[in-house]
């Protein structure tokens, strides 16, 4: 049996990200510009149910045996025994490569969960639907994140721009011509998980106004998604900004990420905001075609790297 190879992308979110995670709308979009490979090498002559993880990137390389009870490759293994009543899974080698960042908001944690996912059903010969390497890869993104709302793996799984509410099926966007995004990253890592735990605290300890702030990152969203239908940039750049504004009095920004959104702004970006969890990670600026060199020199003069040019459709 040959090696099987899947790659899956990076995500962004557009707006609302951590209201979704209280049931409001938000709106994902697909980077396919940056992408994770997950490979799976059969070992053939294997007696035992030997199973080997390889992250370069990462430095790791172990028999599952030997990595922690909770490790995402073991709760995907088990989740395939348990769905499909697999006894036995054939031994393999699996090895992850990828060019997106660790917790930086990028969704990285997501692609290699939907990676390992795909990867997975392919090699045990089984057909799975978008929609079932989502649900699966869903229960992976929970060890990661806690209780994440599922945005991230359903953008991943789908690869195109969405209308996500916890719990429900994603509605599939299209804007009537390309966006031109740019992601500026922090190099500051930030884990979803904390930045959720984080927003959860004070939403506890101040309730009226977290959940005012939540309501109104909601409404936002209603708005934002008939701009992007209708490729109403200078509306959509505007949105971006107030909900950078709200997430800033959620606690999630950072004066290195406001910093960001500032110079994008003064430089003419449409609209700038961090991006995922917050704390740290990228900020998502919307760029007029025309400005994306100069932005990305701007930001490069000012000692960013890394920076990603994507475009939306
Ligand atoms: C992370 O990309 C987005 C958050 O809203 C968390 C989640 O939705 O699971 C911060």
């Amino acid at each position: 049996m040959p090696a099987i190879a899947v790659h899956t992308i990076g995500k962004s979110i557009l707006f609302g990200e951590h209201a979704v995670v209280y049931g409001y709308p938000a709106i994902a979009v697909p980077i396919p510009d940056l992408q994770t490979t997950v490979t799976i090498f059969p070992l053939i002559g294997e007696k035992q149910e030997t199973i080997i993880y390889e992250a370069p990137d990462l430095g790791t390389a172990a028999n599952l045996s030997d990595l922690p009870a909770n490790h995402v490759l073991g709760k995907a293994v088990e989740l395939f025994k348990q769905a499909y009543g697999i006894q036995k899974i054939p031994s393999f080698r699996l090895k992850i490569n990828s060019q997106i960042p660790v917790a930086s908001g990028l969704g990285s944690s997501a692609s290699i969960s939907v990676g390992i996912i795909k990867a997975l059903s392919q090699f045990l010969g089984l057909k799975l639907s978008v929609q079932r390497i989502n649900e699966l890869a869903f229960e992976l993104e929970k060890l990661y994140h806690g209780t994440p709302s599922g945005i991230d793996n359903t953008v991943v799984s789908y690869e195109q721009s969405l209308w996500f509410t916890k719990g429900q099926e994603p509605e599939f966007l299209r804007a009537p011509f390309p966006f031109h995004l740019l992601l500026i990253n922090s190099s500051i890592p930030s884990l979803t998980a904390e930045s959720v735990a984080a927003v959860r605290k004070e939403r506890e300890n101040d309730p009226v106004r977290v959940n005012g702030l939540l309501q109104e990152i909601g409404d936002l969203v209603i708005i934002a998604k008939e701009a992007f239908s209708e490729g109403n940039l200078v509306e959509l750049g505007k949105l971006m900004v107030k909900n950078h504004a709200l997430l800033q009095k959620l606690h999630v920004s950072l004066p290195e990420l406001d910093a960001i959104v500032n110079l994008a702004l003064e430089k003419g970006a449409l609209g700038a905001k961090l991006c995922g969890a917050g704390r740290g990670g990228n900020v998502i600026a919307l760029v007029r075609e025309e400005k994306v060199h100069d932005l990305q020199q701007t930001f490069m003069a000012h000692g960013y790297q890394g920076i990603v040019h994507t475009k939306i459709q």
